[in-house]
């Protein structure tokens, strides 16, 4: 049963609406997604309300090392490096270089190359060759990874450090846990895996607007 509350339409619109009264329109971001929409990118960057809140966090912990795992076309990226504070960085890692190729560009366009440090290649890979701690970590990769996407943003962090899974309710999806999804399954893992560790204090928010249902997890990290 569809309520209007929920309606994708109606959701859509408000986020339309949000971002002409909070003024989220942007026109660095709009060239972004123009960008990596002429490469051929999937539209599946975070909202111009969620890129908000993501630098609203970056604001709000005061972070300076920001670690993100999954950049694409670096939309996320960018809202993020925006909200540093002088001599801050944002580290971010995309397995397809392509995809990299068009965030490094989109970097440039938006003055923010010199606070990120693009890596090129698989994040487990990659991962292992950080240098932590990080402050806040924002997970947003492929979902069958998350588990090992999870350990790695433990390892790289201290105690204090936010971490932030993207895409963690898909449509409803996640509380089927008997879903053969493999997606459905890396978020089901990513949430148990925040629920039960001793040393983190983890929640969840369901999101509507103009990317769907989803929602993010969000979890500091203890002594
Ligand atoms: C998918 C991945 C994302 O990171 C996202 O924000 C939306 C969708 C996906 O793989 O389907
Ligand atoms: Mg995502």
């Amino acid at each position: 049963m569809s309520h209007v509350e929920t309606d994708p339409a109606v959701s859509a619109k408000v986020d339309t609406y949000l971002g002409e009264v909070l003024n989220l329109t942007d026109p660095v971001l709009d060239a972004v997604l123009a960008a990596n929409a002429a490469a051929g990118l999937p539209p599946i960057d975070v909202s111009a309300a969620q890129g908000r809140m993501l630098a609203l966090f970056v604001a709000m912990t005061g972070a300076k090392r920001v670690l993100e795992i999954g950049a694409l076309g670096g939309y996320s990226t960018i809202c993020l490096a925006r909200a540093l504070p002088a001599g801050g960085q944002v580290v971010t890692i995309e397995r397809e270089a392509a995809h990299a190729e068009v965030a490094r560009r989109n970097f440039e366009r938006a003055g923010m190359a010199d606070r990120i440090d693009l890596r090129v290649g698989a994040a487990l890979d990659v991962l292992p060759t950080l240098e932590g701690p990080f402050d806040l970590v924002f997970v947003d990769a492929d979902k069958l990874n998350n588990p090992g996407y999870f350990d790695w943003a433990l390892r790289l962090s201290r105690p204090g450090t936010t971490i932030v899974f993207d895409n963690v309710i898909r449509s409803g999806a996640v509380a089927d846990t008997g879903s053969a999804d493999p997606n459905v399954q890396g978020s089901q893992a990513a949430l148990r895996l925040l629920g039960n560790h001793p040393r983190l204090r983890a929640t969840a928010i369901q999101t509507v607007g103009a990317k769907g249902w989803d929602g993010f997890a969000l979890a500091v990290v203890g002594e």
